[in-house]
Formats: structure tokens, C-alpha cells, sequence
């Protein structure tokens, strides 16, 4: 795929070469994200950060990465803060907004809406969400976490088991990193959800005809028992008619240092997009895992940054500059690498 100019709508778009040349850029930033240099390259450019739906750590760590890159950032939060509640299209504030930025990251409640804004746009743009459809980025930043933190196991991506739980219905973390799985040889996937909340049966499909061993399930203990990696998710409440509709599987597959010390294999690496639910009614991955080693999910979030540098820097065509325009940092750093 030629990044230059791109729009990052899907993991469709992806051939595995194309996710080799994303982690190859990703870790060149390692010392830019650590603060250990600083580095100018997007100096001068603008990214368009429009978040219409609830949003931390994918709004900030775009707007970090960019920041990063010696970039600005112009943020919109909320449909009340937008032009869109008076009627605008979403084409017409793509119109708009692409005069103002070098590139736009979206995430929006509507399936297919950020491809909807992107075919209206004179700038790049990445999808940060669109409803419970995809979430390409999050996708790239769980791999590169699966990739490194099986890398200090001697293993690779090649032949690797993770199991998915939760709401694999409306969980659009776990569409687009099935996508991005079905690029790899000799990959086993267990679902677990509850019957109605299954991963939808056409990603399941795709997923078989390119190989990947796929089995579903719906008890957490015995299916988490020789798999690599637990990818824990939330009930998507948001994507429910009611709260009360969400609350029957709230709760549901609560994995906690108890459970995971009697079934998990003992270097099981622990996932979840976040934010994780802490709520006492739902809690699925409960907080006494957070002195376990084998916690992955704020390396994920910091792997996040590396990342979405990373898709800047390809589609703004500046990946092999970087190092031109960088310079030691000055100020004190408790980072450790
Ligand atoms: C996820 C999302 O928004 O899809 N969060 C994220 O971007 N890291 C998962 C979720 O909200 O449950």
C-alpha cells in the first residue's frame, strides 16, 4: 500500500508488508515518544482531532503523536461543540475542516460515517472509530504489543493463540484486530461471549478462509487455559437500547488474579483496549492483576504513541526525516525505556 496521502479507514487496506513497514517506522520512535530527543519534522503542520463520541486515550495519544512529531493539534470533542447539531453533513465539515488541517483523525458513533467524511476531505484521514465497525489504529497498537511482548518469549506473531472476550458483537477493537490476525500463519482465536454477543459471523468467516483456527465459546475458565494471550473487552453499554439490556452481561467473564493463577498458563499476557469497566457490577479485569508482569495493557496504551507516530509520519511522507529534524531534550525524565 502506498501511505503518502492515505486515508487509514480499515484494516482491509492492509497486506502484511504494509504492518511490517508501520512497526518498522513505530520503533524508530521509541526515543522521541521517551523524551530521550525531540524531533521537528511535522513542525508547521496541523492535525484536525474530531472526537464525536467519548474519548481518553485514542484522543490524547493522537494528539500526543502528533505533538511528538513537532506538529499541532486543533481539537473538536462532542456533536454539542460541533456545527454537525445545526444540520451540517458530515462532507460539508470535511470540506471545511481539510482547509484548516494536514491531516484529520475522526471517531464518530455511525458505522461507515469516517469513510463517509473521508471521501469529502483534501487531507488524510484516519479512523479513530466509526460506531461498532472498526478501530484500525487500535488494531495496529494491540499487534505491536502481542509482537513485542512475544518477542521476549522467543515467539512470533506466526503461530500465536489469543482468546477474545466480552462483547465481541459491538466491539470494534476486536473487528479490526481479527482482520489484522487473519494476515498471520498458524493463528488459533478463541471467542468467548455470551451467545447473542458473538463476534459477527462474517468476520468469523473471513477469518477461517484465511487460515486462522477459530472456535467460540461461552464460559471463560476452561477456554482460557493454553492460549498466549487473554484480549479482555467491555460490555459496548453505548451500542445497547437501554442500560437495563446492557446489564444482563455486564459482569459476566471477570478475570481476576484467582482465576487466571488456576487456568492460565503462568506467562498468559494480559490485554484489554480500555477503558476497563471497575465498576463493582461489571469489573473485567479486576485491579488486583495490576502487580502481575504479565499486565499489558499501559505498555498497549504507551505502544499506542509509537504507533500512531508511526501512521503520521507514512502518510504525511516524513518517516525516513525524522532523525533530520530531531535534537537532544533538556528537561527531567523519570522515563525508564
Ligand atoms: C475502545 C473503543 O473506543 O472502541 N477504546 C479505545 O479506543 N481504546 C474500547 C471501548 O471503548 O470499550
Amino acid at each position: 500500500m502506498n501511505f503518502t496521502g492515505a486515508h487509514i479507514l480499515s484494516i482491509n487496506q492492509f497486506q502484511r508488508e504494509d504492518v511490517d513497514q508501520v512497526f518498522a517506522v513505530a520503533d524508530n520512535m521509541e526515543p522521541y515518544a521517551l523524551r530521550k530527543r525531540a524531533t521537528r519534522v511535522l513542525e508547521g503542520a496541523i492535525l484536525g482531532n474530531m472526537f464525536f463520541e467519548a474519548s481518553t486515550r485514542t484522543r490524547v495519544s493522537f494528539g500526543s503523536a502528533f505533538n511528538l512529531l513537532g506538529g499541532e493539534v486543533r481539537e473538536t470533542a462532542g456533536f454539542e461543540n460541533s456545527a454537525l447539531v445545526k444540520g451540517e453533513s458530515l462532507q460539508d465539515t470535511a470540506r471545511v475542516l481539510s482547509g484548516f488541517s494536514d491531516v484529520i483523525c475522526m471517531r464518530h458513533p455511525q458505522i461507515g460515517s469516517v469513510a463517509d467524511f473521508a471521501s469529502a476531505s483534501r487531507v488524510p484521514v484516519l479512523n479513530g472509530g466509526d460506531g461498532a465497525n472498526e478501530h484500525p489504529t487500535q488494531a495496529l497498537l494491540d499487534l505491536y504489543t502481542i509482537r513485542k511482548e512475544l518477542a521476549q518469549k522467543s515467539r512470533g506473531i506466526d503461530g500465536m493463540s489469543i482468546a477474545m472476550i466480552g462483547d465481541l458483537r459491538h466491539g470494534r477493537t476486536v473487528h479490526s484486530l481479527s482482520k489484522l490476525l487473519s494476515l498471520y500463519t498458524k493463528v488459533r482465536v478463541v471467542l468467548i461471549s455470551p451467545q447473542e454477543l458473538s463476534l459477527p459471523e462474517i468476520i468469523i468467516e473471513s477469518m477461517r478462509r484465511s487460515g486462522v483456527d477459530v472456535s467460540e465459546s461461552h464460559e471463560l475458565t476452561q477456554s482460557i487455559a493454553d492460549v498466549d494471550i487473554v484480549y479482555s473487552t467491555r460490555i459496548q453499554e453505548e451500542r445497547f437500547s437501554s442500560k437495563q439490556e446492557a446489564d444482563i452481561y455486564r459482569g459476566k467473564f471477570r478475570l481476576n488474579q484467582a482465576v487466571y493463577t488456576q487456568y492460565c498458563q503462568p506467562n498468559t499476557v494480559i490485554m484489554h483496549p480500555l477503558p476497563r469497566d471497575s465498576r463493582a457490577d461489571a469489573n473485567e479485569l479486576d485491579i488486583d492483576l495490576d502487580n502481575n508482569p504479565n499486565l499489558a495493557i499501559f505498555r498497549q496504551t504507551d505502544n499506542g504513541v509509537l504507533v500512531r507516530m508511526a501512521l503520521f509520519a507514512l502518510v504525511l511522507d516524513v518517516a525516513d526525516k525524522v532523525d533530520d529534524f530531531s535534537s537532544p531534550v533538556h528537561w527531567y525524565n523519570s522515563r525508564q525505556s
